[in-house]
């Protein structure tokens, strides 16, 4: 399209036609107007006076007699101005005036006449137009008085070449107008354009530009542009769960693999095949182990894991899980401990919860066993609590092991990251991710503080029902 063709087309040019249009329409109804009612008020004025001048006329003739008239209308007519006068006889003898010719027939009845006229002293030449009146003396002489209309032709011709000149300054600068403002709306358009054309192209991070007027394609280009940095900031977080998920996975399979070579290569007898199998087994049960925990993240992620909520027990979860897990606690020396008094009413995913409190008890194992297993002689405890608080159910796990530094607290929650001490125990670094994932789908967050020593990890979810638990 030709950049003419593409700017007549603008949504502004054409509204500017639109506007243009019904605003000549009015100018010229308006000039139309203004000029029709000069031309009717001068017609008033001209017979308000023509009027007046035959009352005072005819006056004279009864009161002084057609002498005397004769001689005012001779006065009169030697005047200079547009006044027009002529007295004539019953049988139409001119006896005094200033008018030398008129149509045929028009002093034949009295009233108002527009005519074409020529002056006494006129004998050639265009003729004039006057609006004349004739009356009858009495006596059968008649009066012709009026005005010559040359003045209220030339106002009327005055305003209407003002209005066709301001018709036509209408449209040429409303036509300006519109090519301008459409040619900035255009450029704005294309410019926006462009940007969209390198996003499809697969450059994310272009951004629409914004002219900073608050108009409303700026706030088109705002919203836009908020869409684009959430879709690159999803994009981006995408990438770096393919980019862990690969180089995870990627570890502990290249070490099965070694092992089953190691094992062909080396192994001699039915036991040396036996256990280089066993150990294969266990890595694979590791690797199924974080699949299951990744999809179960993203089922919880997604939000399809909202469908099928039921309300439960969240006490009762906390009592199967340190149950659960009191004999591998017992096992490390040390002591787990369970305060859960009452009933803690949870609408949600049993299975979620469950596996996310399991994770935080199962940390608390995995990581202060490491310290010693006992100050003067005592066990660390390991306390598992689900309480109220306020329409919140808190279910926490505090231990008494190393603890996590305040600046890692909100790193160790992302997926696949474990903190450098921790290294030398099992693990995928999915535990905490997973019991985030499954506080945000129910509404809460999995908070992390210090437990002064240790660690205090709570999940807050919200109550079922509010109104019971106030009671
Ligand atoms: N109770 C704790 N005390 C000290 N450090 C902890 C504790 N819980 C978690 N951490 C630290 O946070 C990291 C992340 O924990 P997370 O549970 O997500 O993964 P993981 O325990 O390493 O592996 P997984 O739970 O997937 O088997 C751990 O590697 C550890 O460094
Ligand atoms: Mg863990």
């Amino acid at each position: 399209m030709t950049a003419l063709g593409k700017l007549l087309r603008t949504t502004a040019f054409r509204l500017t036609l639109v506007y243009l249009m019904v605003f000549a329409l009015f100018a010229a109804f308006l000039l139309g107007y203004f000029a029709l009612n000069t031309r009717r008020l001068i017609t008033e004025q001209i017979t308000g006076t023509v009027d007046a001048e035959i009352t005072g006329l005819s006056e004279q003739y009864n009161q002084n007699g057609l002498r005397r008239l004769v001689v005012i209308i001779d006065n009169r007519s030697r005047r200079p101005g547009s006044s027009l006068y002529l007295i004539t006889t019953p049988t139409g003898e001119g006896l005094a005036g200033n008018v030398g010719s008129l149509e045929p027939g028009i002093l034949d009845k009295p009233g108002w006449f527009e005519t074409a006229y020529r002056r006494l002293e006129e004998t050639e030449g265009p003729e004039h137009h006057a609006l004349v009146r004739v009356f009858q003396l009495a006596g059968g002489f008649r009066l012709l008085v009026g005005r010559d209309l040359e003045e209220r032709e030339r106002m009327f011709e005055i305003i209407a070449t003002a209005g066709r000149w301001s018709v036509a300054i209408v449209i040429v600068l409303g036509v300006a107008g519109g090519v301008f403002v459409s040619r900035r709306v255009l450029n704005r358009v294309d410019a926006m354009t462009g940007t969209t054309q390198t996003i499809m192209a697969g450059d994310l991070s272009g951004r629409l530009p914004v002219a900073g007027t608050g108009d409303e394609l700026d706030r088109l280009a705002s919203n836009l542009n908020a869409m684009l940095e959430r879709i690159e900031s999803l994009m981006r977080g995408l990438k770096e769960v393919s980019d862990n998920v690969a180089h995870d996975l990627k570890t502990p399979l290249t070490r099965l693999r070694n092992r089953c070579e190691e094992a062909l290569r080396v192994a001699k007898n039915d036991a040396d095949y036996r256990a280089a199998l066993e150990a294969t087994i266990e890595e694979s049960e590791g690797l199924i182990r974080t699949f299951d925990a990744l999809l179960m993240i993203a089922r919880a992620e997604s939000g399809e894991a909202r469908d099928g909520m039921i309300e439960f027990d969240a006490a009762e979860i906390a009592r199967d899980v340190s149950e659960l897990y009191e004999p591998l606690a017992d096992d490390k020396g040390l002591s787990l401990h369970l305060e859960a008094p009452l009933s803690a009413p949870v609408k949600g995913n049993r299975e979620l919860v469950s596996q996310a409190l399991a994770n935080l008890v199962d940390n608390a194992i995995k990581y202060s066993s490491s310290n010693s297993p006992s100050v003067n002689g005592t066990p660390l405890d390991i306390i598992v609590s689900a309480a109220s608080e306020g329409d919140r159910i808190l279910l926490s796990v505090r231990d008494k092991g190393p603890g996590i530094p305040e600046g890692q607290r909100s790193r160790v929650i992302e997926r696949f990251v474990r903190l450098e001490q921790s290294r030398s125990k099992p693990g995928s670094g999915l535990g905490l991710s997973l019991a985030a994932a499954v506080a945000r789908l129910h509404g809460g967050e999995l908070r992390l503080e210090d437990n002064d020593p240790g660690l205090k990890a709570v999940i807050t979810l919200p109550r079922a029902d509010p109104v019971q638990g106030a009671a």
